[in-house]
């Protein structure tokens, strides 16, 4: 598969419900994580047009930065720290509306106003998260949620 086909003019759960079919296409007969990342965060991120979705991946004590679509991000983030490091240490998604509203918050980038993040699991352990952060408040919901979760599936997949 070369490219992205889905339609603008279809709703979000449409487009999420393509978005996954594609993302397991695309990554289904290639091994390499880095490559299977890479990918599908530029599919997210073309079919939505959020400001920046990207993976952290757990290494020793810290999330680093991986595979990104978007403005440049912070490169290690800790246990804990952010929402990233909190999706990491709770291990569980978190929805924020509203960055500033959200105790210890890392802004990457001033045009972030909103953001999801979803644990990537390896057996019992995190073993990085998906991020998305977008420029209007709100964004995200259970939609997004449910639908992320099984594009992290398939990435959790390739892990075993
Ligand atoms: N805002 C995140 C940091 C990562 S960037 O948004 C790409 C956080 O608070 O963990």
């Amino acid at each position: 598969m070369e490219e992205i086909k889905i339609s603008q003019n279809l709703s979000k759960e449409e487009k999420y419900i393509e978005l996954v079919n594609q993302v397991n296409l695309l990554i289904k007969h290639e091994t390499d994580l880095i490559a299977n990342l890479s990918n599908t965060c530029s599919a997210i991120n073309e079919v939505h047009n959020f400001l920046w979705t990207g993976f952290y991946i757990v290494k020793e004590d810290e999330l680093v930065l991986g595979p990104f679509q978007g403005p440049v991000a912070c490169t290690r983030i800790g246990f804990g720290r952010g929402v990233c490091g909190k999706s990491w240490e709770e291990k569980r998604s978190i929805i924020v509306d509203d960055v500033e509203k959200f105790p210890g918050h890392i802004a990457c980038s001033s045009k972030s106003k909103s953001e999801i993040v979803i644990p990537i699991f390896r057996g019992e352990d995190v073993f990085g998260i998906l991020d998305v952060d977008d420029t209007r408040y709100g964004t995200f919901d259970e939609v997004d949620e449910k639908y992320l979760k099984k594009i992290v599936e398939l990435i959790e997949k390739k892990l075993i």
